[in-house]
């Protein structure tokens, strides 16, 4: 098997997850890619910050640049415009195909960069940008790809899910319940991102640039967080048999001359309780698409928290490192490395 250089920017929650399975799974990962993937190294800012996992030290170094040139793959967790943006066209300039969990990036400047990771051939891909663990841009981009979609719904931010939530069951004043979500480590350092609907402004225009095939950009997302719902809100929709939920939109509507034009909007909006999306609670993501041939979808799992969301980065590396090895664009099925069959009675179990 050849090896291919993996260059990790940042360990945050979801970076030390993510490299705490390139070590650990490396077994497993080789068989299922064709290559082996080595953790060249990993750029921090700080070389003696605490970390979550305890990762062997001579992987880390503060020079971003050197690591990235060295490197067939870059997977860019460090979140924020700069450095971020310079590291990706760097990678990408050298040829390394490059995964990415930064949503602000992307919301802003995403189109810039897919048209320099085409015309250099390499894969530019960020399913964990959107919604953690779930698998939704691929499906999007992908499995929906002959079909026509008409509307996303998506609850795709864990941290007011957990605080409209809290106050729905509870009846938790709303600064109660954001402290709580900070506890459990689901808000993002600065919680304004989250309450403000930011975080899911930049997913919805990521959504809606891949479902609605046009470039959206943070400016086109109309944004309303959750700071003014209120408990006697709250209360006042559960009466009427609604629950409040922060969710982001994007749908075709005639635009009244006869042509169609998409809304992408991220607002609290009242749902009937019996809505799937209702049931959607504490800080789980969900997204709901709506196509015109396959009918209603939905799509549901944790959309945040280091493990879960390294699941998604670990997803597109193993993806671009097959179509490295492919030389092009393709996926492979190893014949090797599987879990063999068990025999019929013994693989028989109920859940
Ligand atoms: N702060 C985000 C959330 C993390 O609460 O969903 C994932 O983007």
């Amino acid at each position: 098997l050849r090896t291919l250089k993996v260059a990790l920017l940042g360990c945050g929650n979801v970076g030390a997850q993510v490299a705490r399975i390139l070590i650990d799974d490396a077994g497993t990962l080789a068989p299922r890619t064709g290559a082996r993937l080595e953790l060249a190294g990993i750029a921090v800012r700080n070389l003696d910050a605490e970390r979550e996992v305890d990762l062997p030290r001579e992987l880390f170094t503060t020079d971003a640049e050197t690591l990235v040139k060295d490197a067939d793959l870059v997977i860019e967790l460090m979140g924020g415009i700069e450095p971020a943006r310079s590291l990706i066209l760097s990678a990408i300039q050298n040829g390394a195909s490059v995964v990415t969990g930064n949503k602000a990036l992307l919301a802003a400047d995403g189109p810039a960069l897919y048209e320099e990771a085409d015309k250099a051939g390499v894969e530019l891909s960020y399913e964990a940008a959107v919604a953690g663990a779930i698998p939704i841009l691929r499906p999007i981009r992908d499995s929906l790809s002959g079909d026509r979609i008409t509307r996303v719904l998506g609850i795709v931010n864990g941290t007011t899910n957990f605080i409209l939530d809290q106050m729905d069951s509870t009846g938790a004043q709303f600064a109660d319940a954001l402290a709580e979500a900070q506890r459990l480590g689901y808000a993002e350092a600065d919680p304004t991102a989250d309450v403000e609907g930011h975080d899911a402004a930049a997913k919805a225009a990521i959504l809606a640039s891949l479902s609605f095939h046009t470039r959206f950009d943070l400016e086109h997302v109309y944004c309303e967080g959750i700071t003014r719902v209120s408990a006697a809100d709250i209360a006042a929709a559960k009466e009427a048999g609604f629950v409040i939920k922060l969710l982001a939109i994007a749908e075709k509507i005639g635009n009244g001359d006869g042509s169609e034009g998409v809304s992408v909007r991220v607002h609290p909006t009242l749902l009937p309780r019996e809505h799937p999306l209702a049931a959607v609670r504490g800080a789980f993501n969900a997204v709901f698409v709506e196509a015109e041939n396959a009918g209603e979808l939905m799509f549901y799992g944790q959309g945040a928290g280091g493990t879960p969301t390294a699941s998604a980065v670990l997803g597109d590396l193993v993806s671009a490192a097959r179509r490295i090895v492919l030389g092009g664009p393709g996926r492979i099925e190893s014949t090797t490395g599987h879990v063999p069959a068990l025999p019929i009675d013994a693989a028989t179990t109920s859940y």
